[in-house]
């Protein structure tokens, strides 16, 4: 799970698949991490961890870290929360098979339309609820994925 700072959208995505992953007994490596380096080794944002206890997913172990490119050798799928996360990764990208793993995450719910989740970060309580909901369908859409995987 890639945005760009990750303090906001995507622990809150790591943390909700995470959830999701232990509920369905599935045992993947699942982390996220920013294209930015301001604020590596940081906790999520205060607001977002807030958001996420509030519907009974805890972050708050998890620490900003950046995207490298040796995560395309880690990883199976990255996932972006928007246009910019989705450039700047994909210019890291070696190879066509690098390039496949990478999807925007709300095309799982919307294929092909490219939506971004908003960035909460200057904004007030309303865009954390609704990063929260957006990711939390869109992860439910992905461990549906590995139900039928087998
Ligand atoms: P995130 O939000 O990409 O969802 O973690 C941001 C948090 C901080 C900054 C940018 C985005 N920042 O520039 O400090």
């Amino acid at each position: 799970m890639v945005c760009l700072g990750n303090i906001c959208r995507s622990p809150m995505a790591h943390g909700i698949l995470r959830h999701k992953a232990i509920e369905h007994g599935y045992n993947i490596t699942i982390e996220s991490s920013g294209t930015g380096s301001w604020h590596v080794g940081e906790a999520p944002d205060r607001r977002m961890m807030a958001k996420g206890k509030e519907h009974g997913v805890d972050i708050s172990d998890l620490r900003a870290q950046q995207f490298v490119a040796a995560d395309f050798d880690r990883f199976d799928r990255i996932y972006v929360m928007d246009r910019s996360n989705y450039r700047d990764v994909m210019g890291m990208a070696q190879t066509g098979e690098d390039e496949n793993k990478v999807k925007m995450i709300l095309n799982e719910l919307h294929p092909e339309a490219d939506m971004p989740v908003p960035d909460p970060y200057y904004g007030g309580d309303e865009g954390f609820e609704q990063v929260y909901q957006l990711l939390d369908k869109a992860c439910d859409v992905i461990i549906n994925q590995l139900d039928e995987q087998g």
